[in-house]
């Protein structure tokens, strides 16, 4: 069977669904997302995710009044039963719209796109985990906006694709000396024995996994920092870990081939991930 999307309000099998050349997200990136997993057929956490799409929409100036939200959850909904999705993510795509011309201006701008479909799902296993993964510093050369989840990734993209070439799992990012977020993830670093994530701004993404998180850490009485985190503080860490909807706590071992404390997976990062396990198989 053909996988189903769903398209400005209808489903279509996914090889015939069509957008126009003119449409402002293929022309500016000028459009929003989500990506949310999906876990034994149910999406997880789509309600914090649909709150983040209406706060980048609202950071836009995207016409939240021309969007359905109720429509939208029930096309995930729907998506996940036609396409039997198990262990899955749906990504949710919002652009401003189809003009006649194009041009920076939007105030011409008609109804939104809106894009629902399923993205394949690929989890690391435990023992990918135990082994854990390497990064690279780098800086942090995207735009000053990036606590909105927009589609404008082109900066993100070029510095994880230079991670990737350089055998790195991820990009951390460094900004005025201080640490941001990875091109793709939140980072969390343990430092003087506290567990520390930088403080939301302007120039991070509020991660709903680095959300749920700090939220969970605490209620296992375990003290989590929001606060500036220096680069040497990154690179003297006792543990890192990044974390994201695609994989929720991803341990780093080294950064630029320096070791990150013994080198090897830390306990922090291994109580962070059971603690998130177990909430994912419970929820
Ligand atoms: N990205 N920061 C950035 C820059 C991200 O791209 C992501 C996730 C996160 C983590 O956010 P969350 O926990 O809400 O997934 C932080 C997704 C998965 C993506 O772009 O595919």
């Amino acid at each position: 069977m053909q996988e189903k999307l769903y398209l400005n309000g209808s489903f279509f099998p996914s090889d015939e669904a069509k957008i126009s050349v003119m449409d402002r997200g293929f022309l500016f990136g000028d459009g929003v997302y989500e990506l949310i997993p999906v876990y034994k057929s149910k999406p997880f956490l789509l309600g914090q995710h649909l709150d983040r799409l209406r706060v980048s929409l609202d950071l836009t100036g995207i016409n939240k009044e021309l969007i359905n939200f109720s429509k939208i959850n029930d096309a995930v909904n729907e998506l996940i039963s036609v396409n039997q999705y198990k262990e899955h993510s749906i990504y949710i795509q919002i652009t401003r719209g189809v003009e006649k011309i194009r041009q920076h201006i939007f105030d011409k701008c008609g109804e939104p796109t809106v894009l629902v479909m399923g993205q394949p799902y690929k989890k690391y296993s435990v023992s990918e985990i135990e082994q854990g993964f390497k990064a690279c510093i780098q800086d942090d050369y995207r735009w000053t906006k990036a606590n909105i989840k927009s589609t404008s990734l082109l900066a993100n993209v070029m510095l994880k694709n230079s991670a990737t070439k350089m055998n790195k799992y991820e990009a951390i990012l460094i900004r005025d000396n201080k640490l941001t977020e990875g091109s793709a993830s939140n980072v969390f670093v343990l430092s003087q024995d506290v567990i520390k994530t930088p403080k939301l701004s302007n120039k991070l993404l509020s991660g709903v996994t680095r959300n749920l998180l700090i939220e969970l850490l605490r209620q296992n009485t375990i003290e989590v920092s929001e606060c500036d985190i220096s680069k040497e503080e990154v690179l003297s860490a006792q543990e890192i870990w990044c974390s994201s909807s695609t994989n929720p706590v991803v341990p780093i071992v080294t950064i630029d081939d320096i070791s990150i404390g013994s080198g090897k997976v830390g306990k922090f990062t291994l109580d962070a991930y059971k603690i998130m396990d177990d909430y994912i198989n419970q929820y």
